[in-house]
């Protein structure tokens, strides 16, 4: 077999990383008895309302091709979504539906960035969304999330002195992966704002825009962004809608996008299949039945996890404000990525290393506690058992 170093391929894909969660989730998956909280995902099935509409897709033959930006009722299926969440009109011609949130990133990198484009954004982030944009050649900047007062915390001013004149875009998820930090709705007025009043382009990954506060709807730009501003906001079926397999997701941009976007979309892989786009057609039809029974599932997860990792010895927990996840410090522990795969071993649990999220996360663990409590329960037992001999 050819050295990879040896291959005459792009310096682009010659410096890509895996990734240490699927490192960690990799090692585990060829081991027995397990119990995985390592990935972002529910185990809990996709709602018969999906799986019903597109086999009867299947079956009446949606079968071809689709438009490049999505299904027309689909657009204007997320544009009444979106309007009932946030209170605007959106035309159906700012959306483009896409093979998932991270899809959607990929486009939206590609149709902004231009080689060595500054980007700010934060960390401990999931490190696909930065990716995405260092794919496209941009050179990213991000500021640490603090832990204040037992939750975490951006300063505001610290992150708007990196918007340089010469800064393309802000790239914020909120609620973030891992941390859960959500941005309060002041400061996101500010950073608007300010974002508004330099022309700097303002990207927004809400694919976790439903999982707040456990019912709630987190604040989000979309409630000001108008078709002038710069503003794109990414979203998702994966997480609200327990559909990860799916790979559906959608883009809200400026209309003046429209074409763009249909084009990026034409030539990676012309979008969803149309029995996917009709799922998610039902899926938002059907209301918010589906997102409240998630919600109200995660809040028993969290109850659990919340109360057991605060009593571990040596873990400070640090209380989230939305997404799914617990990303907790352990104390005297520096390798984040061994002491993952140590837990395989010695507690028999698998959860995601800080340091997939960057340097910030190096010190810390990600539990996703999407899960029934009978799993959550002997999973955090184990954990509780196994973390101390586990930690280098
Ligand atoms: C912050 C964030 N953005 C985007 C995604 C992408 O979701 P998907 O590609 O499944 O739609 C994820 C998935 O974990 C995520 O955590």
């Amino acid at each position: 077999m050819n050295d990879i170093d040896k291959l005459p391929i792009s310096d682009r894909a010659l410096r890509l990383k895996p990734s240490q969660i699927r490192e960690v989730a990799e090692a585990g998956m060829g081991m027995d008895d397990i119990i995985p909280l390592w990935f972002g995902e529910t185990p809990w099935q996709t709602s018969h309302l999906a799986v019903d509409a597109a086999v009867d897709a299947l079956k009446s033959g949606d079968h071809f091709y689709q438009p490049n930006s999505g299904k027309p009722q689909l657009r204007q299926q997320i544009c009444h979504y979106q309007q009932q969440l946030y209170g605007q009109e959106f035309n159906q011609s700012r959306i483009t539906v896409t093979a998932s949130g991270m899809q959607g990133l990929a486009l939206v990198a590609q149709a902004i960035t231009t080689p060595n484009d500054r980007i700010v954004s934060i960390l401990p982030s999931w490190p696909n969304v930065l990716e995405a944009f260092k794919i496209s050649g941009a050179e990213v900047i991000c500021q640490n999330l603090q832990v204040k007062d037992g939750k975490w915390a951006l300063d505001l001013d610290q992150f708007i002195s990196l918007l340089t004149p010469n800064t393309k875009a802000v790239v914020l998820n909120s609620p973030n992966n891992p941390t859960g930090w959500t941005m309060p709705e002041a400061d996101m007025r500010i950073l608007f704002d300010h974002c508004r009043k330099y022309g700097i382009w303002l990207l927004a990954d809400d694919v976790y825009a439903r999982l707040y506060r456990h019912g709630h709807c987190a604040p989000s730009f979309l409630q000001w962004a108008t078709d002038e501003d710069r503003f794109i906001s990414i979203n998702s079926f994966s997480k609200a809608w327990s559909m990860t397999g799916w790979r559906l997701g959608w883009i809200c941009a400026p209309s003046a996008l429209e074409n763009t976007f249909a084009m990026l979309s034409e030539f990676s892989i012309a979008g969803p299949a149309g029995f996917v786009q009709q799922a998610g057609i039902k899926m938002l039809q059907a209301g918010e039945g589906e997102v409240k029974l998630l919600n109200q599932r995660l809040k028993a997860g969290y109850q659990i996890a919340s109360e057991m990792l605060q009593q571990i010895d040596g873990v400070e927990f640090i209380q989230p404000d939305g997404a799914f996840y617990c990303f907790f410090k352990v104390k005297a522990m520096t390798d984040s990525l061994q002491t993952a795969k140590n837990l395989l071993d010695i507690a028999k649990v698998g959860v995601a290393p800080g340091a997939a999220f960057g340097t910030a996360g190096e010190g810390y663990l990600r539990i996703c506690y999407a899960q029934p409590t009978d799993i959550l329960q002997p999973a955090l037992e184990r954990l509780a058992a196994g973390l101390n001999q586990a930690k280098v």
